[in-house]
């Protein structure tokens, strides 16, 4: 038995060194068998244990580059593929590296709040594995700017080094939230200092105002509020050393009316906002949610259920913005097809949280996969000429 153990660990650590793609698809195959146990545990033990063991740089490794169709430009720097990890998964800036390493084209840190706050009690993330969904109102449990600071600093100052402005391999975004005590009125003070603690380290920094788990949020998506708040980011942004240059993206719900979206267009437009992340969670329950056990669980619902009105937002962004401003589709990605379907409807970059959660690492070889067949299917060289493509039939 000793025998068995020790050969077994041998054999994987010799795996970790090893290269081509052979190793590649045993390594991902090995992680993703542990996948299922993980669903034995909690949603949200699940996701701790998942955390630590990346933390500790455990988790399978991309050998081969990406196939050159993947290849896309967003905010004038190069990705090898437009597939992301969105916000969320790494609140705290604990396991990006292990992310990147991983195949994502970017990975985004966050939210992190100015001060750590515990979020809201648990449970607070509930599995909806028929549906491929999740509920989650963790409410930006953070341990704060300083704590994920030092990691992001000691990434940009080591592996991560910044060459030619932007990060060696896949882009690291780093996603601002608000404290709880933090009242509305200034709740701009809270972006403001994130750009200023901790924007220097992103290649591109998001303002998360769609949460549905922190109250009054998402009201700062208003155009009461909007327009001077992103003023306020985007100056700060201009006059942080190392961040100057550094994209400012907006995150938005998917739950809006055509004219606060329609608003938030102008918005971003006039207040030279450089990209928008469509979307966040939602808090509408399909009639086939609301029937599972979870399905009234309050908070916001991700993954499936999520793709199609996410992606009319974001059609319908593209259409309002004149495809002029930058943005990453978000919201059920769970196939190559659906993130073509996003690049279709308008999106330069996607981002996943729910089916990778749920279905584990080999999602992202596959997607990647997937995605190129759906480019060559249809007769685009490359991601960049697929971007917006339904709006030009
Ligand atoms: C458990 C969980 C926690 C999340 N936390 C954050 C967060 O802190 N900040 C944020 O901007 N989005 C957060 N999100 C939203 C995701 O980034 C993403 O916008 C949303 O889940 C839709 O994508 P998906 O359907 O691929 O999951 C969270 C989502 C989940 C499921």
């Amino acid at each position: 038995m000793t025998y068995v153990a020790v050969g077994a660990v041998g054999g994987f650590a010799a795996l970790r060194y090893a290269e081509g793609r052979w190793a590649e698809d045993v390594e991902f195959a090995a992680y993703g068998a542990a996948t299922p146990a993980l669903r034995m545990l909690d949603a949200e033990t699940a996701h701790n244990v998942g955390i630590a063991a990346l933390a500790m740089g455990l988790g399978p490794r991309q050998r081969v580059e990406d196939g050159k169709s993947l290849e896309v430009e967003a905010f004038g720097m190069k990705l090898s593929n437009p597939v992301g990890l969105a916000a969320g998964f790494d609140k705290d800036a604990k396991a990006f590296e292990a992310l990147i390493k991983m195949g994502f084209g970017f990975v985004e840190i966050g939210s992190v709040t100015p001060k750590p706050q515990p979020g809201n009690p648990k449970p607070r993330a509930f599995r909806l594995p028929e549906h491929g969904a999740v509920i989650n109102r963790y409410g930006f449990n953070s341990e704060g700017h300083e704590s994920a600071k030092t990691r992001l600093a000691a990434y940009r100052a080591g592996a991560g080094a910044k060459t030619e402005g932007h990060s060696p391999r896949g882009l690291l975004g780093v996603n601002l939230g608000k404290n709880k005590t933090t009242p509305e009125e200034s709740a701009a003070d809270d972006y403001v200092v994130g750009v200023e603690n901790i924007g220097e380290y992103g290649d591109y920094i998001v303002v998360n105002i769609s949460s549905p788990n922190t109250p009054g949020l998402r009201n700062l998506q208003g155009r009461k509020h909007l327009s001077g708040l992103l003023r306020r980011v985007v100056t700060a942004r201009n006059n942080t050393p190392g961040a100057s240059k550094t994209p400012v993206l907006v995150k938005i719900a998917p739950d809006l009316t055509d004219s606060a979206l329609k608003d938030i267009a102008s918005v971003v437009k006039s207040e030279k906002v450089d990209g928008v992340i469509v979307s966040n969670t939602t808090i509408a329950r399909p009639e086939v949610i609301q029937s599972h056990t979870h399905g009234n669980e309050v908070g916001g619902l991700s993954g499936k259920p999520l793709m199609e009105p996410s992606t009319k937002v974001l059609h319908d962004l593209y259409k309002l913005t004149g495809g002029k401003i930058t943005l990453i589709g978000c919201g059920g990605v769970a196939s190559g097809e659906d993130a073509y379907a996003k690049i279709r409807a308008g999106a330069t970059l996607v981002q996943l949280y729910t089916a990778f959660a749920l279905q584990g690492p080999q999602l992202i070889p596959r997607i990647k996969r997937e995605l190129e067949a759906c480019l060559a299917r249809d007769g685009f060289e490359s991601v960049q000429d697929a971007i917006g493509a339904a709006h030009r039939r």
